[in-house]
C-alpha cells in the first residue's frame, strides 16, 4: 500500500465548509430572469397546463406578481404578450396599447427598479404562427425585418430596458439595432437569441403563448439540433450586427454550444432554460421519482459551469426559494 502512487482529491470533499470553500460555481439570484405571460382581460390568473406552477395573468395581477418577484430577490423578467386578436401582419405586436406595451408600461410605473426584458417576436400575433411574414408559404426575411424593428421600438418607447429578439430571421440583430438608435434609443441593450435551435422542448411554452405555427414548422430559420458550426457563424453576426448579450436556446441539451459561445465571445451569456426542460422536470418531482429541488439547483448551476452568465428560467422563484434556506 505504501507505495502506491495517487492523489488525494477526496481532501478538499470532506467537510460542506471545506465543500464550499472551494466551489467554483455559484448561483445567485441576480443571475436570474422570470418570464411571465400577460393576457388581456381582468381578473385572470390561468394556469397553464402543461407548465405547472405557471400562470398566465392579466395586467391587474401584474403588481401581485412583480412584488413577489421584489420580495425573493429576483431582479428581472422577461415579457410575452398573448394578444387576443391575431392577424396577417402581427398588428397587435407592434401596437402602442398591445398588451406587452401595456404590460412594460405598468410594471415600469409600479416597479421601477425592475429590469424588464422584452421577447420581439411575431409568432404570438400572427395567426399563422409564424415568426415572421408569410408570402407564397414561405417566411419573407426582410419584410419581416421591418415588422420585427417596429416591434422593438414600440416596446423600448413603453419602457422596455432591454430588447430580445427571438425570431430567427437573418439581420434581425442589425435592423433592429438601426431602428433603435434612428428613434433615440441607443442606449438600450439588444439580447440577442443568436443561437436558437428548432426544439421539440417548446412544446409547452407554445400552450402558454399561444404561438404554435398553424402550417408547417420552424425549420426554415431556426437551427438544425444537429449543427455546431452553424452556431458559431450566428453567435459571429451578431456580434458583429451589435448585439450585446448572446442567448443559447434551449439550455441543457445544449450546454456544448454554450461552453464554446462564451470561450469565444466577450458578451455576457444567457442561458435559456426552456419550457419543456421545465415541465420534464415538474412532472417527474410530481410523480415522486427525482427530488424537485436537488435537481434544480443542480441543472441551473450546470448551466452556469458551462459558462451563462445569466438564465431566464421559470424556475427562478422555485431557485430564489431554495437559495434562501
Ligand atoms: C418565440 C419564442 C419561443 C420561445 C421563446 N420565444 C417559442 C418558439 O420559438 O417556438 C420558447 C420558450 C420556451 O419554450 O420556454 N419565438
Amino acid at each position: 500500500m505504501n507505495d502506491l502512487q495517487f492523489k488525494r482529491h477526496r481532501r478538499l470533499r470532506r467537510t460542506e465548509s471545506m465543500r464550499s470553500l472551494v466551489r467554483e460555481t455559484k448561483l445567485q439570484k441576480e443571475d436570474l430572469i422570470y418570464p411571465i405571460f400577460i393576457v388581456e382581460g381582468e381578473n385572470v390568473k390561468n394556469a397553464v397546463k402543461s407548465m405547472p406552477g405557471v400562470h398566465q395573468v392579466s395586467l391587474d395581477y401584474l403588481s401581485d406578481e412583480m412584488s413577489e418577484l421584489e420580495q425573493l430577490g429576483i431582479r428581472s423578467v422577461i415579457v410575452f404578450g398573448v394578444p387576443q386578436e391575431k392577424d396577417e401582419v402581427g398588428s397587435e405586436a407592434y401596437h402602442d396599447a398591445g398588451i406587452v406595451q401595456k404590460a412594460i408600461r405598468h410594471i415600469k410605473e409600479a416597479h421601477p427598479s425592475l429590469t424588464v426584458v422584452a421577447d420581439t417576436c411575431l409568432c404570438q400575433y400572427t395567426d399563422h404562427g409564424h415568426c415572421g411574414i408569410v408570402r407564397d408559404g414561405d417566411i419573407a426575411n426582410d419584410e419581416s425585418l421591418e415588422l420585427l424593428t417596429k416591434t422593438a421600438v414600440s416596446q423600448a418607447e413603453a419602457g422596455a430596458d432591454i430588447i430580445a429578439p427571438s425570431n430567427m430571421m437573418d439581420g434581425f440583430v442589425a435592423a433592429i439595432r438601426k431602428g433603435l438608435d434612428e428613434a433615440g434609443y441607443s442606449q438600450i441593450p439588444v439580447m440577442s437569441y443568436a443561437v436558437k435551435y428548432a426544439s421539440a422542448f417548446y412544446g409547452p411554452f407554445r400552450d402558454a403563448a399561444h404561438s404554435s405555427p398553424q402550417f408547417g414548422d420552424r425549420r426554415a430559420y431556426q437551427m438544425d439540433p444537429a449543427n455546431r458550426m452553424e452556431a458559431i457563424r450566428e453567435a459571429e453576426s451578431d456580434v458583429e450586427e451589435g448585439a450585446d448579450f448572446l442567448i443559447v436556446k434551449p439550455a441543457l441539451s445544449y450546454l456544448d454550444i454554450m461552453r464554446e459561445v462564451k470561450d469565444r465571445f466577450n458578451l455576457p451569456l444567457v442561458a435559456y432554460n426552456v419550457s419543456g426542460e421545465y415541465s420534464m422536470i415538474k412532472a417527474a418531482a410530481a410523480n415522486g421519482w427525482v427530488n424537485e429541488e436537488e435537481i434544480v439547483m443542480e441543472k441551473l448551476t450546470s448551466m452556469k459551469r458551462a459558462g451563462a452568465d445569466l438564465i431566464i428560467t421559470y424556475f427562478a422563484k422555485d431557485a430564489a426559494n431554495y437559495l434562501d434556506q
